[in-house]
């Protein structure tokens, strides 16, 4: 059954004009960071009305902190998994043009993955609520949070809260990207946040094929997906890779 499927999207990504991946939370999942949602997700643990949400942070900046820094810390630690490797790998043999990622992680740049869309932005920039000046993580500590600038406003991620837009040059290139293309992978999310999982219906609105790489179905799945291929995106994807080059030769 799994055969048939990595030999089916083999096929489809060599015959594709245009392949694009929209990536979530799953995809990291192998790398050891928590998904939101689910018994072991992050929001089993931290309520995202007062942690997720713009105005919790701008409430109270040094409790939202608290799970800011535990996953800066996590996501430190991580590495880019098989998943993410292939899907550089995939850029690399031109056959993946874009990867649009909810994830805020940077593990497809690690993995070298070059034309990446940051749709909630990254963990890997922060800023100063009040004189703006920008930081890379790497030049902060965060010994102390909330972590102060300067002079003395608070400094957060430059990653998207709930109640915040999508940086505009992000949501209008993934729109640009899912309206033209002829594949759209969708690889680890649920698909259930918005305007993120208006995507694959763009991608679909515009002929493309979808389909979906996840551990369970989601509300794209009969619909919208053409396809659910129901794998650890890690174990699958190196497979698709292999069908990939084995076509390609
Ligand atoms: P979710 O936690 O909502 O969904 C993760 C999805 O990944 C689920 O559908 C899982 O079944 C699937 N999954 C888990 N492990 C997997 C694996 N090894 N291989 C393949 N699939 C796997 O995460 P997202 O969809 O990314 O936004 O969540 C979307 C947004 O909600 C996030 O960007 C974040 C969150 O609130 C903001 O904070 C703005």
């Amino acid at each position: 059954m799994e055969d048939n499927l990595i030999r089916e999207l083999g096929e489809d990504i060599i015959r594709s004009k245009k392949t694009v991946a929209l990536t979530g939370a799953g995809i990291s999942a192998e790398s050891g960071i928590p998904t939101f949602r689910g018994s072991q997700g992050l929001w089993s643990k931290y309520d995202p009305a007062e942690y997720a949400d713009i105005d919790a942070f701008m409430r109270n900046p040094a409790k939202v902190w608290v799970m800011i820094k535990e996953l800066i810390d996590i996501l430190v630690a991580a590495k880019p998994n098989a998943a993410h490797l292939a899907l550089a790998e995939l850029e690399g043999m031109g056959r993946l043009d874009y990867v649009i990622t909810q994830n805020v992680d940077n593990l497809h740049q690690r993995a070298g993955s070059r034309s990446v869309i940051e749709y909630h932005g990254t963990n890997e920039r922060l800023y100063c609520l009040e004189c703006k000046t920008k930081f890379a993580r790497t030049e902060l500590c965060f010994d102390s949070i909330p972590p102060l600038c300067s002079c003395g406003g608070v400094i957060r991620p430059d990653v998207v809260f709930f109640g915040e837009l999508i940086p505009e040059e992000a949501r209008i290139s993934a729109e640009r990207e899912a309206a033209s293309c002829q594949l759209l992978l969708v690889l680890g999310t649920s698909a259930v946040v918005y305007p993120a999982g208006n995507i694959p219906l763009i991608a679909k609105a515009a002929q493309a094929k979808v389909i979906e790489i996840n551990l369970e179905s989601t509300p794209l799945t009969e619909h919208v997906s053409d396809m659910l291929i129901k794998c650890p995106a890690a174990k699958i994807m190196p497979l698709i890779v292999d069908r990939v080059k084995e076509l390609s030769a």
